[in-house]
């Protein structure tokens, strides 16, 4: 079921210096940010020839990523994408697993415009898993 590295997201408290240290330190490609009021966050992504990284910044007074900054101020790796064909298939395996599916359990439309979904960290290595449907 489980496919491709899709990315892997670090939390930062400053996209633009963040963003400038992929891009004019490391030489790499950078999308514009983008805000996504819905998800708490502004993206950007670092293309590199194998995958991408997820930079998030929070966004809003309610952000998850800024509760995950007040216990890592410098930032840190917030969670890893994989990507699955199906992704309410991937979910009914998961589920008859008694593997936990975050919120309401609903695919979220994700920065990609395609459904996503995070799985609990305390069954998946202690790491906020995110399945995105390729
Ligand atoms: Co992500």
């Amino acid at each position: 079921m489980i496919g491709r590295l899709n990315h892997v997201a670090l939390a930062v408290p400053d996209l633009t210096a963040a963003t400038a240290l992929y891009r004019d330190s490391l030489g790499a490609g950078v999308s514009p940010p983008v805000a996504m009021p819905e998800h708490g966050v502004t993206t950007v992504f670092v293309e590199l020839p194998n995958t991408k990284i997820e930079l998030l910044e929070p966004l809003g007074a309610d952000s998850p990523i800024a509760r995950f900054l007040e216990r890592n101020p410098a930032g840190g790796v917030h969670h890893v994408c994989y990507e699955v064909e199906d992704i309410l298939e991937a979910r009914a395996l998961l589920e008859a697993q008694g593997l936990r599916v975050l919120g309401d359990g609903e695919p979220k439309i994700g920065a990609h415009g395609k459904p996503v979904l995070f799985l609990h960290p305390k069954d998946f290595c202690g790491t906020l898993f995110e399945l995105d449907q390729a």
